[in-house]
């Protein structure tokens, strides 16, 4: 026994009453038994929540008494989980109660960090107690605990598949295609480049079939800001430039940080703004990032004119559009 901590001889408090499994070997492994027996019924909570996730289609209904028509799936389900959690607490408790130790014992306490010697001694005493907790001799109750605690640690794995597919390859697509005119948004009118003066912003979209609807989630990634300076505003590379028709410019209008709409734009400074975050991207620098959490430009579209003059894309992005972590090939 440490310094710090003394059994209780008389406080003058009432005699220690013993458990029947302190003294009785055949109580000790009943009530070893109990428990391994709850740590067993969590195990097939867990299991029932397994089969029903994978194997009870979710549009079976079942008649359950006082409750009606239950969903068979969503029942499975939520029995399961209940059964898995609820036995594997039971069973702490059951073991805590009638097998650990159970010795009172008097703490002496200190208001400071204790000297050296006594924390060793204490680090000491904690090893000595964890042997005499049982857990090595009692191999019926470890095994139990182990499955129970294993299968219990599976179910939130079943639950990722609900996230859906790894989005990674998807978002990296959009709908422009080589050739596709840039329409307006909304009206799904092509766009000639005499349109647009200097200075004009336009939100556009790639052209879809009269009638066809677009899909909420195309014309989040598939937006495109249209913008028209003069030729010589512009300070980009050749490659860049070359992306470029007679001053207009065509940027991702999704931010490259977390994804919000980039939708301000400021004709004095030629900046685009993110309202989420405040990321600035220089338009004149090809959407450079000059301020802000963003780490790298808007992607730019590869735009010309076709023989009637409206915009067309010359390519697809050549980049994904989106937040980095869309992706992880793009710096
Ligand atoms: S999403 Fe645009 S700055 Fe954060």
């Amino acid at each position: 026994m440490s310094n710090e901590i003394e059994a209780i001889k008389d406080p003058g408090l009432p005699a220690h009453v013993h458990r029947a499994a302190d003294t009785d070997p055949v109580a000790e492994k009943r009530v070893e038994r109990q428990v391994a027996i709850l740590f067993a019924v969590s195990a097939i909570g867990t299991l029932l929540l397994i089969y029903s996730y994978i194997f009870v289609p979710q549009d079976l209904f079942i008649f359950v008494p006082v409750m009606g028509d239950q969903n068979a799936h969503q029942l499975g389900l939520g029995l399961g989980m209940a059964i898995s959690l609820f036995f594997i607490g039971l069973g702490a408790i059951q073991w805590a109660r009638t097998l650990m130790p159970d010795t009172e014992v008097i703490a002496h306490r200190h208001e400071f960090r204790s000297p050296d010697d006594e924390r060793e001694d204490f680090v000491k005493t904690v090893k000595e107690r964890a042997g005499t907790v049982g857990l090595g001799r009692r191999s019926l109750i470890k095994k139990s605990l182990g499955a129970a605690l294993g299968l219990s640690a599976l179910s939130p794995l079943l639950l990722l598949r609900d996230l859906g597919p790894v989005p990674a390859k998807e978002l990296e697509k959009t709908s422009w295609k080589t050739g596709t005119r840039l329409v307006t948004d909304p009206g799904n009118r092509p766009i000639l480049a005499s349109d647009l003066e200097v200075g004009a912003v336009a939100q556009v979209l790639p052209a879809v079939a009269e009638g066809t609807e677009r899909a909420l989630s195309d014309i989040g990634k598939d937006a495109v800001l249209l913008i028209r300076l003069r030729p010589e505003d512009f300070q980009l590379t050749p490659e860049k430039y070359a992306m470029t028709h007679d001053g207009i410019i065509a940027f991702s209008k999704i931010c490259s940080h977390m994804g919000c709409a980039v939708a301000l734009y400021e004709q004095q400074t030629k900046h685009l703004l993110c309202p989420c975050h405040q990321s600035t991207f220089d338009v004149t620098r090809g959407a450079k990032v000059i301020f802000g959490p963003a780490a790298r430009p808007l992607p730019q579209l590869d735009i010309t004119v076709d023989s009637e003059g409206y915009l067309i894309a010359r390519a697809p992005f050549s980049e994904p559009v989106g937040p980095s972590f869309w992706e992880r090939n793009s710096q």
